[in-house]
């Protein structure tokens, strides 16, 4: 009897399962965001798959749109100006790039102790634009430029979001119901979650940086290379990662033939019915 109700209760919680598993996936609230939401693409980047290698051209690109646009209203704060040394610029590049960074860093005035502002060192890391959360508020309708330093690992859509957010600013559609028209100081952008952000657009032309290794700076260029450039501000050692990777599945598929074979080897005259002296 007792067999019976727990083999029961057990076919009661997988038949539970089962159902949960083949539901369809219904959002909590039907809504207009859901309706005119749209997922971000997917686009093919230098550091994808298994064997996956940054391609240091396009990130020392990315890192201009950066530096040229980004930087004015987000900072990296996880993202050391040394750092820069891994996209292939040399220690006195870096150097310039860090004291002729536009944002000085937050110091203490020696002589009086007072708070200063001093040029970056390339030990600093990427500076915020704004003195403090009130600050950037204060700057931006109220809303608050996030950190990109993790933000492709942040995401769902990892770079793919990025790309697709800062190439996804449309002019709302005609039947766009009215709540979810962009209000005062908002940007229609059905890439993100709520279909408006705060952000303006900041690629909106081409030619807004110029590259020095002659690529075409187009919107979709400039959006592909910063958000490839966020890729490594959020994991600098990915391909150490990759590459670690590789060796252990290659290792592991050695020792696992070893293993086969010493197996084999060990239980060989067993098999075969012979004796051995042991027994
Ligand atoms: C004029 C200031 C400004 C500039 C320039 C700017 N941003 Fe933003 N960004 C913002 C603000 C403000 C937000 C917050 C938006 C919100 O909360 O609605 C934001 C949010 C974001 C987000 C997060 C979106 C999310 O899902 O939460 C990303 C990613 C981003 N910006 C990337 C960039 C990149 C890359 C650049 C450079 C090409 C850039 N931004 C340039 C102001 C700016």
């Amino acid at each position: 009897m007792v067999r019976i109700v727990a083999f029961l209760a057990g076919l009661v919680f997988v038949m539970a399962l089962v159902v949960a598993i083949l539901m369809p996936r219904q959002p909590a609230v039907e809504n207009a965001a859901h309706h005119f939401h749209v997922e971000p693409a997917k686009f093919a980047f230098a550091s994808d798959g298994p064997f996956g290698r940054f391609d240091r051209q396009q990130l020392q690109r990315g890192f201009q749109v950066y530096k040229e646009v980004c930087s004015a209203c987000h900072s990296l704060r996880h993202v050391a100006f040394r750092d820069l040394e891994d996209l292939g610029f040399t220690k006195p590049e870096v150097k310039a790039i860090a004291s002729q960074w536009a944002i000085e860093v937050p110091s203490v005035n020696p002589e009086t102790g007072e708070a200063a502002t001093r040029k970056a060192i390339p030990s600093d890391m990427f500076p915020s634009p704004y003195a403090n959360e009130v600050a950037a508020r204060a700057a931006n309708n109220n809303a608050l430029p996030p950190d990109l330093s993790l933000m492709t690992k942040a995401r769902e859509g990892h770079a793919d979001y990025v790309h697709s957010l800062l190439t996804g600013y449309r002019t709302p559609p005609a039947d766009l119901p009215k709540e979810s028209r962009p209000g005062p100081g908002l940007y229609y952008n059905p890439v993100y979650a709520n279909l408006n952000i705060a952000m303006p657009p900041p690629l909106v032309a081409e030619g807004q940086v110029s590259f020095a290794d002659g690529t075409k700076p187009t919107v979709e260029q400039m959006s592909q290379d910063v958000a490839a450039f966020l890729i490594w501000t959020a994991e600098p050692k990915l391909e150490n990662r990759k590459r670690t990777g590789v060796a252990v599945v290659l290792f592991l598929l050695l020792a696992t033939t070893l293993a086969y074979l010493a197996y084999q080897n060990i239980w060989a005259d067993k098999k075969h019915g012979k004796r051995t002296s042991l027994t």
